[in-house]
């Protein structure tokens, strides 16, 4: 059985990660959403709430299990015996720092292989932190998030301000 991990921090999801998790499901027989610390990242969500989120986004999915972890990532794949990293590649902008994290994985543990989706083109531009900054001047940030991460951003949004 091909057991894959999608990791990332998924502060909070998007479009463009539900299309890459959609699409590894159908690859691999079974597919573990990780939800990990970037540490170079100020989340604005907790490791739980951005679970919750992604469960309400792609939970309806057979194969797929969501978890969190404040470990190595390849200290995750051993726990869940996986073989296979997906990442998502956006634009020649994301290669390099990708490019970086898989030798880095495969450095720490050889037994587990880097796989990359090219992102569909409706979500190249897409990341967390532009809808973040949108929500936060105002804007619709409707087509990028499904409805329940869109209300927790607003709601995240009014409770900064206040
Ligand atoms: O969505 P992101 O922020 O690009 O995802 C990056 C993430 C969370 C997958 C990466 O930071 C990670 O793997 N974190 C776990 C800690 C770890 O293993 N770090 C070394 C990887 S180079």
């Amino acid at each position: 059985m091909s057991v894959a991990i999608c990791p990332g921090s998924f502060d909070p999801v998007t479009y463009g990660h539900i299309d890459i998790i959609k699409r590894a499901s159908k690859i691999f027989d079974k597919v573990i959403v990780a939800v990990l610390v970037n540490v170079a990242k100020n989340p604005w969500f907790t490791i739980e709430e951005r679970k919750n989120l992604l469960n309400k986004s792609v939970g309806d999915i057979p194969n797929i299990e969501i978890a969190g972890f404040d470990g190595l990532l390849v200290d995750f794949a051993a726990r869940y015996k996986a073989d296979v990293i997906v990442k998502g590649l956006r634009a020649v902008s994301d290669f390099e720092y990708e490019f970086q994290m898989a030798l880095t994985n495969s450095k720490l543990n050889s037994e587990i292989e880097t796989v990359f989706l090219t992102t569909s083109a409706e979500n190249m531009y897409l990341s967390s932190s532009i809808v973040k900054q949108v929500g936060l001047l105002g804007g619709d940030i409707s087509p990028f998030v499904p409805e329940c991460v869109q209300d927790e951003i607003l709601l995240r949004i009014r409770q900064r301000r206040n």
